[in-house]
């Protein structure tokens, strides 16, 4: 019987757990003691100035720079463009809140597209289609385990003389043609938020490889503050400031985040390709499970990496509504499984219009109304499509991968079972 209806569950969670999430060991702890007995507890300190190094090593062709998280990252790449008030930026309708979040706290518009229904990221048309004389920047999303068609994106851009900004939170170490996603547009965010395959708990990863953009993102970090700017005293201490500055807050990350951050980086490598392995594994035995499509393996992407594992779903083929098939899941292997991010023309945390700050005109109102988007396949993929659960499950064995496509088979064949549940 079916876990769902009560039968015993494929995976009995309490003696076989999953792998955790996040993973650490004595590096991190040794590091974390080390950071709180240097006393240097804020900003720009020895490990924030490492996590640098390495990030300028391992991208090679841009220049990084740390901050408070992926949300803000967006929002200092948006004002380093000088993106604001008139603007229009165009986001997919298929991702995370604060894609569209960043441009509305920059005073600038959010003009939701749709997304390819095989990879999920933006569809390159429904960019295009959507370009008008406010139009300054593009953040496609490389969501989950695909990547958006950079080549596409990147070409209408400059055909447009549009910015383009690289959500790459879900992507860190992912690569599209041998370059690292996120050093592709002109300027690449990261989240290091504690789902993310990287992570310190939060924080936030910027990258660029124009010197200009750089500098004023350096500046936006860190209350307006140039390091060209400073003055440096007869002992080498920096007393003073001049020239010229841009109006900014607090955006900086701790030496704590560093501490941890530093350690995360060095295993990142490794456990993207394990993965990959892993993904890979699942995508051939789900393949043969009819209503069940795994995502597409684009030859451009020459390094893949996941956030999440997601594959598709096809109700009618299958039998079974998503929702409960999705349960059905869950339940087999007691773990979450959920669908993809609800589109943002009908997501419930996104709600520009709960703030009085963007409310300047009646017109302003109402071009940051996400329900006037018609989104009509990022909707589908939301209602009956995706399937998604946590990136730790494919930090298991080839057995753990076994049992996820056995669960699936044992949804398959007594999906009758479930008809009354529908
Ligand atoms: C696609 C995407 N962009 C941006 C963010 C924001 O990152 P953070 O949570 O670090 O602010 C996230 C985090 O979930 C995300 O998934």
């Amino acid at each position: 019987m079916l876990a769902l209806l009560g039968g015993k569950p494929l995976r009995d969670v309490q003696s076989r757990p999953w792998p955790s999430w996040p993973v650490w060991g004595e590096e991190e702890k040794e590091r974390l003691v080390r950071a709180l007995e240097s006393g240097i507890w804020s900003y720009n300190g020895p490990m924030e100035q490492e996590c640098l190094s390495w990030l300028r090593e391992y991208f090679s062709s841009g220049m990084p720079l740390l901050a408070a998280n992926g949300t803000l990252t967006l929002q200092l790449a948006l004002e380093a463009l000088d993106v604001g008030y008139g603007d229009e930026v165009i986001v997919p309708a298929l991702t995370w809140q604060a894609t569209a979040a960043a441009v509305l706290d920059v005073n600038a518009v959010p003009v939701l597209v749709d997304v390819d229904p095989d990879t999920w990221c933006i569809d390159p048309s429904c960019f295009e289609e959507a370009v008008t004389q406010r139009t300054r920047a593009v953040i496609p999303v490389h969501l989950y385990g695909c990547t958006a068609d950079m080549d596409a994106i990147c070409s209408i851009a400059r055909k447009h003389h549009i910015a383009v900004i690289e959500d790459a939170a879900h992507k860190f170490g992912a690569q599209w043609r041998g370059k690292h996603l996120g050093s592709i547009g002109d300027i690449g965010s990261f989240s290091l938020q504690l789902s993310k395959v990287v992570t310190c708990g939060e924080g936030g990863i910027l990258l660029t490889n124009q010197q200009d953009l750089w500098e004023r993102l350096e500046a936006l970090r860190n209350c307006g503050r140039r390091s060209s700017n400073m003055i440096a005293d007869a002992s080498g201490g920096q007393y003073g400031l001049e020239g010229d500055f841009i109006q900014s807050g607090n955006y900086r990350i701790t030496e704590f985040q560093a501490a941890v951050l530093i350690e995360q980086l060095k295993r990142a490598d490794e456990q993207n390709e394990l993965r990959l392995r892993r993904a890979r594994y699942l995508d051939s035995l789900l393949s043969i499970c009819p209503g069940i499509r795994p995502m597409p393996f684009d030859e451009r992407e020459t390094k893949k990496a996941y956030f999440n594992y997601t594959f598709s779903y096809d109700e009618k083929d299958f039998g079974l509504p998503a929702e409960v098939f999705r349960r059905a899941l869950g339940a087999e292997l007691g773990i979450e499984v959920d669908s993809c991010y609800q589109p943002l023309n009908d997501c419930t945390l996104y709600r520009p219009l709960t703030k009085r700050r963007y409310q300047i005109s009646p017109e302003h109102r109402k071009a940051i109304d996400p329900s006037r988007f018609t989104l009509p396949v990022s909707q589908e993929l939301y209602a009956s499509r995706a399937v998604t659960f946590h990136h730790k499950v494919l930090l298991g064995s080839e057995e753990d991968i076994e049992q996820i496509a056995e669960a699936v088979n044992k949804i398959a064949d007594n999906r009758d079972s479930l008809r009354a549940l529908s």
